[in-house]
């Protein structure tokens, strides 16, 4: 349990136990390791610092954003609806059927979506949403890539589950070995955390692995939610989405489409803070089976506010606009250029499928992280900070460090000839 010194009004001071203790579970946050890791460092004088740590792109948001948020400036004064507007819905069910190719009416928008004050605070309550008491008689297994997006943890743990973590490593392309799976294991698998194009390595699934993955996720039970947030940055070609697998397993199975089912056990998760570099506008949206959306819905008419109905606007705008998401995907490939060109094949340099993250074998990333602070002014994740260790095995993470691309080029080139000069 955890402690805390109160002061109240009567001047009185006692110590009570608060809170639930499933917190202390978790490690400090990412950012906060690294805060902790880096404050006793003062870089160099002189230099200018260089912050590739958060993965929240510095170029210009589009206009269209401003635009309409000022034309619909009147909804400020409104609570919002959880299935936000008729519009949004409509954009964002078009935007998928054409990125993914889906056969026309496939997706029904009404029933299948739902707006999202950006997809962090979405895929944390999801798990609220998927975690039964106990699944198989036993405590409920929640799957995750190692390494992975924090939040999939810290939402695991809080809802009660045991969260697995599974190796994701260049012997295994980058993401989970599915075949490793023991049916012992996803018989009490209640949640599965996937992560595609992944954050941190960029690795693309491809369609028979999440084919798999949905497979399994009818066979035994539980919820596929697949983080396609990264989907639009890509350098070659746009990766494979999940409601496109299933849309084609669906067809292969020769059902017709008007028994809703297509989707069952998937959720997918997508976000403008990436696509649209508008971190700060907090706008995604979760879509798939209806039947977990209208759970999900009720679930977050208790917890969640609506998005805002101008921000609603904005994202309706966004989601129907590709030039700026044409612009952001050319930004990315000359910064690819300008670091490739930079690192050569060093730290087993690799072009990702997608993604705007380096994920670079240093040999001990806390380590580098620190040097590379005090001798460069380069701020990087450790990739231990975005693993764990299973028993028996070594952190996936540990010999790596994480570099967002989300500076300009010449910025992204310095730091990768800084990058070279001090780790060498
Ligand atoms: C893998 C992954 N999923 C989801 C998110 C959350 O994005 P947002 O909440 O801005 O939509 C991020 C943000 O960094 C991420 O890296």
């Amino acid at each position: 349990m955890v402690s805390a010194d109160f002061s109240v009004n009567s001047g009185a001071v006692f110590t009570e136990a608060i809170g639930n203790d499933r917190l202390d579970l978790l490690t400090d946050y990412p950012f906060t390791r690294l805060a902790n890791l880096l404050a006793p460092i003062t870089p160099r004088a002189n230099v200018a610092p260089v912050l590739l740590t958060v993965g929240e792109p510095q170029h210009t948001p589009p206009a269209i954003i401003e635009e309409t948020l000022r034309a619909s400036a009147s909804g400020w004064n409104k609570y919002p609806p959880v299935g936000g507007t008729p519009e949004f819905r409509a954009a964002t069910g078009d935007w998928l059927t054409r990125r993914y190719d889906l056969p026309a009416g496939l997706l029904h928008a009404d029933s299948s979506i739902l707006p999202l004050s950006g997809t962090r605070e979405a895929l944390f309550m999801l798990a609220l949403l998927a975690v039964p008491t106990q699944k198989a008689g036993r405590q409920p297994a929640v799957l995750m890539p190692n390494p992975f997006y924090a939040p999939y943890e810290g939402a695991t743990v809080m809802a009660g589950a045991e969260p697995v973590f599974l190796s994701a490593t260049r012997e295994t392309g980058f993401l989970p070995d599915l075949d490793a799976l023991t049916p012992e294991l996803l018989e009490r698998t209640a949640l599965f955390y996937l992560c595609t194009p992944a954050n941190p390595q960029g690795a693309a699934a491809t369609p028979a692995y999440l084919a798999k993955a949905i497979g399994l996720a009818r066979q035994y039970g539980f919820v596929l939610a697949v983080d396609e947030c990264y989907a639009e940055i890509w350098l070659d070609a746009p990766p494979v989405g999940a409601l496109q697998v299933a849309a084609k397993l669906h067809e292969t199975n020769g059902l017709p489409y008007a028994d809703g089912k297509p989707w069952s056990n998937l959720l997918v998760f997508h976000s403008l803070s990436k696509r649209s570099s508008a971190a700060g506008l907090r706008s995604g949206f979760v879509a798939g089976d209806p039947a977990l959306i209208g759970r999900f819905s009720r679930l977050r008419s208790y917890g969640c506010a609506g998005m805002p109905l101008p921000i609603l606007a904005a994202s309706t705008a966004l989601w129907r606009d590709e030039a700026h998401v044409e612009e952001n995907r050319a930004a990315y490939r000359a910064k690819f250029a300008a670091a490739e060109a930079e690192l050569g094949g060093r730290y087993g340099y690799y072009r990702p499928a997608g993604g705007f993250f380096l994920w670079l074998e240093v040999g001990n990333g806390e380590e580098a992280a620190r040097r590379l602070w005090a001798e460069g002014a380069v701020r990087v994740l450790p990739g231990a900070y975005l693993s764990r260790s299973n028993p028996g095995e070594p952190n996936p993470g540990e010999a790596f460090i994480r570099v967002a691309l989300v500076q300009d080029t010449d910025t992204v080139a310095q730091a990768c000839a800084s990058i070279v000069r001090i780790l060498g």
